[in-house]
């Protein structure tokens, strides 16, 4: 755990995850073993990540989403509320949907 992260009530992040700087794990989400959560990402509310899953900076996981074991979700990208995440995410990228696809590109000002 590095520094300036809030860690929401009821928010849980299970063995050997690694969270970077600047974070937050929003209420009630859960971040399960050997995950790598980089620096200025946001698990909003309910989220559900499962095991060995990388979310790269600046990542936005909206409320309620799934994500598989074993994914990497790319940089500055955002997940839809409710989405099922079970491929990667490329950087800067917007997917939603069960399963998740692609809907649009971010872009970073
Ligand atoms: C995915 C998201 C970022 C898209 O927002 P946006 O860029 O403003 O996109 P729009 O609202 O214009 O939606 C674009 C299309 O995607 C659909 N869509 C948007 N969000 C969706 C979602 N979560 N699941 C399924 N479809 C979604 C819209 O219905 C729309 O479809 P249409 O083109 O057929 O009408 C946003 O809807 C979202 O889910 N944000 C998460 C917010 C959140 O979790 N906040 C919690 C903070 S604690």
């Amino acid at each position: 755990m590095g520094f300036g992260n809030v860690m929401m009530a009821g928010s849980i992040v299970n063995s050997s995850t690694k969270i970077g700087n600047y974070c937050i794990v929003n209420t009630g989400a859960s971040v399960d073993h050997d995950c790598t959560i980089e620096d200025y990402v946001h698990i909003s509310p309910r989220v559900a990540v499962a095991g060995n899953v990388k979310v790269m900076e600046g990542a936005h996981l909206g409320i309620g989403a799934c994500v598989k074991q074993n994914i990497t979700i790319g940089k500055w990208s955002i997940v839809g509320a409710g989405a099922v995440v079970v491929d990667d995410v490329p950087d800067y990228t917007v997917v939603v949907g069960n399963p998740a696809k692609p809907i649009k590109t971010v872009t970073v000002v």
